[in-house]
Protein backbone atom coordinates (compact mmCIF):
# COMPACT_ATOMS: atom_id res chain seq x y z
CA UNK A 1 0.00 0.00 0.00
CA UNK A 2 1.38 3.09 -0.99
CA UNK A 3 0.96 5.91 1.70
CA UNK A 4 2.43 8.71 1.46
CA UNK A 5 4.92 8.99 4.44
CA UNK A 6 5.21 12.79 3.93
CA UNK A 7 1.83 13.77 4.09
CA UNK A 8 0.59 11.53 6.80
CA UNK A 9 -2.27 12.74 9.34
CA UNK A 10 -0.94 14.42 12.57
CA UNK A 11 -4.22 13.65 14.37
CA UNK A 12 -5.96 11.01 13.83
CA UNK A 13 -9.36 9.75 15.93
CA UNK A 14 -11.19 6.27 16.37
CA UNK A 15 -14.42 5.51 17.14
CA UNK A 16 -13.68 1.92 17.85
CA UNK A 17 -17.73 0.74 17.29
CA UNK A 18 -19.08 -2.68 16.70
CA UNK A 19 -17.43 -4.80 19.97
CA UNK A 20 -20.52 -6.47 20.70
CA UNK A 21 -22.01 -7.31 17.27
CA UNK A 22 -18.44 -9.13 16.36
CA UNK A 23 -19.03 -11.08 19.65
CA UNK A 24 -22.28 -12.15 18.65
CA UNK A 25 -21.57 -12.88 14.90
CA UNK A 26 -18.67 -15.06 16.52
CA UNK A 27 -21.11 -16.54 19.28
CA UNK A 28 -19.33 -15.33 21.92
CA UNK A 29 -20.26 -13.16 25.19
CA UNK A 30 -19.97 -9.50 24.92
CA UNK A 31 -16.64 -9.40 26.96
CA UNK A 32 -15.27 -11.36 25.03
CA UNK A 33 -15.89 -7.84 21.89
CA UNK A 34 -14.53 -5.66 24.40
CA UNK A 35 -11.82 -7.57 25.46
CA UNK A 36 -10.78 -8.32 21.58
CA UNK A 37 -11.64 -4.55 21.26
CA UNK A 38 -9.00 -3.59 23.96
CA UNK A 39 -6.55 -6.13 21.80
CA UNK A 40 -6.73 -4.52 18.51
CA UNK A 41 -6.08 -1.35 20.17
CA UNK A 42 -2.77 -2.39 21.72
CA UNK A 43 -2.14 -3.50 17.67
CA UNK A 44 -2.99 -0.62 16.44
CA UNK A 45 -1.25 2.26 19.22
CA UNK A 46 2.10 0.13 18.64
CA UNK A 47 1.93 0.22 14.69
CA UNK A 48 0.09 4.01 14.08
CA UNK A 49 3.94 4.95 16.52
CA UNK A 50 5.97 2.47 14.06
CA UNK A 51 3.97 4.62 10.91
CA UNK A 52 4.73 8.20 12.33
CA UNK A 53 1.19 8.86 13.38
CA UNK A 54 2.08 12.19 16.33
CA UNK A 55 -1.73 12.12 17.87
CA UNK A 56 -3.97 9.14 18.51
CA UNK A 57 -7.25 9.78 20.43
CA UNK A 58 -9.79 6.65 21.15
CA UNK A 59 -13.29 6.65 21.88
CA UNK A 60 -13.40 3.71 24.95
CA UNK A 61 -16.19 4.83 26.81
CA UNK A 62 -18.69 8.02 26.40
CA UNK A 63 -20.91 9.76 28.73
CA UNK A 64 -24.01 7.77 27.07
CA UNK A 65 -22.24 4.04 27.54
CA UNK A 66 -23.15 4.46 31.23
CA UNK A 67 -27.30 3.68 30.52
CA UNK A 68 -25.70 -0.12 28.82
CA UNK A 69 -26.64 -3.16 31.66
CA UNK A 70 -24.36 -2.74 35.02
CA UNK A 71 -22.86 -5.67 34.44
CA UNK A 72 -21.42 -4.75 31.08
CA UNK A 73 -20.11 -1.16 32.56
CA UNK A 74 -18.64 -3.30 35.16
CA UNK A 75 -16.52 -5.66 32.81
CA UNK A 76 -15.35 -1.97 30.44
CA UNK A 77 -14.33 -0.51 33.71
CA UNK A 78 -11.86 -3.89 34.59
CA UNK A 79 -10.39 -3.85 31.06
CA UNK A 80 -9.77 -0.47 31.56
CA UNK A 81 -8.08 -1.07 34.60
CA UNK A 82 -6.37 -3.99 33.29
CA UNK A 83 -5.60 -1.48 29.79
CA UNK A 84 -3.99 1.16 32.64
CA UNK A 85 -1.44 -1.51 34.44
CA UNK A 86 -0.72 -2.19 31.15
CA UNK A 87 0.18 0.76 29.85
CA UNK A 88 2.07 2.03 33.37
CA UNK A 89 4.06 -1.38 32.49
CA UNK A 90 4.39 -0.84 28.60
CA UNK A 91 4.00 2.61 27.83
CA UNK A 92 5.64 4.39 30.44
CA UNK A 93 9.39 2.39 29.99
CA UNK A 94 8.85 3.31 25.75
CA UNK A 95 8.46 6.70 23.60
CA UNK A 96 4.49 6.75 24.11
CA UNK A 97 2.89 9.91 25.88
CA UNK A 98 -0.56 8.53 27.46
CA UNK A 99 -3.38 11.29 28.12
CA UNK A 100 -6.82 10.98 28.62
CA UNK A 101 -10.05 13.09 28.14
CA UNK A 102 -13.60 12.69 28.97
CA UNK A 103 -14.72 13.74 32.92
CA UNK A 104 -12.73 11.52 35.21
CA UNK A 105 -14.86 12.18 38.28
CA UNK A 106 -17.24 9.79 37.60
CA UNK A 107 -14.91 6.63 37.72
CA UNK A 108 -13.42 4.80 40.83
CA UNK A 109 -10.75 6.46 42.88
CA UNK A 110 -8.15 3.90 41.63
CA UNK A 111 -9.20 4.44 37.88
CA UNK A 112 -8.54 8.15 38.69
CA UNK A 113 -5.24 7.57 40.34
CA UNK A 114 -3.70 4.90 37.62
CA UNK A 115 -4.74 7.70 34.86
CA UNK A 116 -3.69 10.14 37.02
CA UNK A 117 -0.12 8.09 37.27
CA UNK A 118 0.35 7.07 33.39
CA UNK A 119 0.10 10.44 32.26
CA UNK A 120 2.16 12.17 34.69
CA UNK A 121 4.97 9.57 34.06
CA UNK A 122 4.88 9.86 30.12
CA UNK A 123 4.29 13.68 29.86
CA UNK A 124 7.42 14.62 28.94
CA UNK A 125 8.16 11.86 25.90
CA UNK A 126 8.13 12.30 22.43
CA UNK A 127 6.62 9.69 20.71
CA UNK A 128 3.06 8.74 19.89
CA UNK A 129 0.62 10.58 21.95
CA UNK A 130 -1.80 8.28 22.57
CA UNK A 131 -5.67 10.09 24.20
CA UNK A 132 -7.94 8.10 25.51
CA UNK A 133 -11.57 9.06 25.93
CA UNK A 134 -13.12 7.78 29.08
CA UNK A 135 -16.54 9.05 30.11
CA UNK A 136 -16.43 11.42 27.33
CA UNK A 137 -19.02 13.45 25.68
CA UNK A 138 -18.18 16.77 23.29
CA UNK A 139 -20.87 18.35 24.84
CA UNK A 140 -19.96 17.90 27.91
CA UNK A 141 -16.25 18.61 27.09
CA UNK A 142 -17.87 21.90 25.94
CA UNK A 143 -19.84 22.62 29.24
CA UNK A 144 -17.17 21.92 31.62
CA UNK A 145 -14.69 24.47 28.97
CA UNK A 146 -17.36 26.56 29.53
CA UNK A 147 -17.73 26.56 33.20
CA UNK A 148 -14.25 26.81 33.63
CA UNK A 149 -13.79 29.73 31.45
CA UNK A 150 -16.67 31.43 33.86
CA UNK A 151 -14.95 30.24 37.05
CA UNK A 152 -11.59 32.19 36.08
CA UNK A 153 -13.47 35.32 35.79
CA UNK A 154 -13.14 35.68 31.22
CA UNK A 155 -14.83 38.38 29.89
CA UNK A 156 -17.68 38.73 27.26
CA UNK A 157 -14.97 40.27 25.26
CA UNK A 158 -12.34 37.88 25.95
CA UNK A 159 -14.16 34.76 24.68
CA UNK A 160 -12.93 33.82 21.32
CA UNK A 161 -12.28 30.15 19.49
CA UNK A 162 -8.78 29.82 20.76
CA UNK A 163 -9.55 30.79 24.07
CA UNK A 164 -12.21 28.11 24.10
CA UNK A 165 -10.12 25.76 22.70
CA UNK A 166 -7.88 26.33 25.51
CA UNK A 167 -10.90 24.80 28.39
CA UNK A 168 -11.40 21.77 26.62
CA UNK A 169 -9.56 19.05 27.76
CA UNK A 170 -7.61 18.35 24.57
CA UNK A 171 -5.83 22.00 25.21
CA UNK A 172 -2.81 21.99 23.01
CA UNK A 173 -3.68 18.86 20.78
CA UNK A 174 -3.97 19.98 16.78
CA UNK A 175 -7.40 19.41 15.71
CA UNK A 176 -8.11 15.82 13.98
CA UNK A 177 -7.39 15.47 10.31
CA UNK A 178 -8.54 12.40 10.49
CA UNK A 179 -11.26 10.14 12.18
CA UNK A 180 -12.15 7.08 11.10
CA UNK A 181 -15.68 4.86 12.60
CA UNK A 182 -15.74 1.34 12.43
CA UNK A 183 -18.44 -1.01 12.33
CA UNK A 184 -20.70 0.69 9.13
CA UNK A 185 -22.16 3.10 11.10
CA UNK A 186 -22.18 7.04 10.19
CA UNK A 187 -22.18 9.05 12.71
CA UNK A 188 -20.10 11.78 15.48
CA UNK A 189 -21.68 10.19 18.70
CA UNK A 190 -20.67 12.89 20.70
CA UNK A 191 -16.69 12.27 19.81
CA UNK A 192 -14.15 15.73 19.60
CA UNK A 193 -17.55 17.77 18.39
CA UNK A 194 -15.58 21.05 19.06
CA UNK A 195 -12.82 19.56 16.93
CA UNK A 196 -14.19 17.48 14.40
CA UNK A 197 -15.24 20.36 12.41
CA UNK A 198 -13.05 20.04 9.45
CA UNK A 199 -12.52 16.44 10.03
CA UNK A 200 -12.38 14.21 7.28
CA UNK A 201 -14.22 10.76 7.85
CA UNK A 202 -13.80 7.58 7.01
CA UNK A 203 -16.03 4.91 7.67
CA UNK A 204 -14.70 1.25 7.49
CA UNK A 205 -17.89 -1.88 7.43
CA UNK A 206 -15.14 -3.95 9.79
CA UNK A 207 -16.21 -4.33 12.90
CA UNK A 208 -13.52 -2.76 16.02
CA UNK A 209 -11.89 -6.15 16.76
CA UNK A 210 -11.53 -7.12 12.75
CA UNK A 211 -10.14 -3.78 12.39
CA UNK A 212 -6.61 -4.70 10.94
CA UNK A 213 -3.59 -2.32 10.08
CA UNK A 214 -3.99 -2.68 6.48
CA UNK A 215 -7.15 -1.28 7.31
CA UNK A 216 -6.06 1.53 9.07
CA UNK A 217 -3.34 2.49 6.21
CA UNK A 218 -6.41 1.99 3.86
CA UNK A 219 -8.36 4.89 5.69
CA UNK A 220 -5.08 7.10 5.65
CA UNK A 221 -4.52 6.54 2.22
CA UNK A 222 -8.08 7.28 1.48
CA UNK A 223 -7.48 10.83 3.29
CA UNK A 224 -4.54 11.63 1.12
CA UNK A 225 -6.51 11.71 -2.07
CA UNK A 226 -9.02 13.98 -0.85
CA UNK A 227 -9.33 18.06 -1.43
CA UNK A 228 -8.90 19.30 2.26
CA UNK A 229 -10.76 23.64 1.45
CA UNK A 230 -11.25 24.12 4.71
CA UNK A 231 -14.12 25.94 3.66
CA UNK A 232 -12.10 27.80 0.98
CA UNK A 233 -12.08 27.79 -2.91
C1 LIG B 1 -17.85 -0.20 20.97
O1 LIG B 1 -18.52 -1.37 20.60
C2 LIG B 1 -17.10 -0.28 22.24
C3 LIG B 1 -17.36 0.39 23.40
C4 LIG B 1 -18.51 1.28 23.55
C5 LIG B 1 -16.58 0.33 24.64
C6 LIG B 1 -15.38 -0.51 24.84
C7 LIG B 1 -14.16 -0.23 24.04
C8 LIG B 1 -13.13 -1.09 24.03
C9 LIG B 1 -13.19 -2.35 24.83
C10 LIG B 1 -11.90 -0.83 23.26
C11 LIG B 1 -10.78 -0.27 24.09
C12 LIG B 1 -10.76 -0.58 25.48
C13 LIG B 1 -10.11 0.01 26.50
C14 LIG B 1 -10.26 -0.60 27.82
C15 LIG B 1 -9.23 1.19 26.39
P1 LIG B 1 -20.03 -1.59 21.05
O2 LIG B 1 -20.05 -2.18 22.41
O3 LIG B 1 -20.79 -0.30 20.92
O4 LIG B 1 -20.51 -2.65 20.01
P2 LIG B 1 -21.85 -2.65 19.14
O5 LIG B 1 -21.86 -1.35 18.37
O6 LIG B 1 -21.66 -3.84 18.24
O7 LIG B 1 -22.99 -2.79 20.08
Amino acid sequence: MNIDMSNLPEHIGIIMDGNRRWAKKNGFSKIKGHREGANTLKILVENASKLGIKYLTVYAFSTENWKREENEVNEIMNLLREFLIECERKYTKEDYVVGFIGDSSALTQDIQDRMRRVSEKTKDKKGLHLYIAINYGGRDEIIRAVRKMVESGTKELEITEKRLSEYLDTSGVPDPELIIRTSGEMRISNFLTWQSVYSEFYFSDKYWPDFSIDDFKLAILDFQNRNRRFGGI
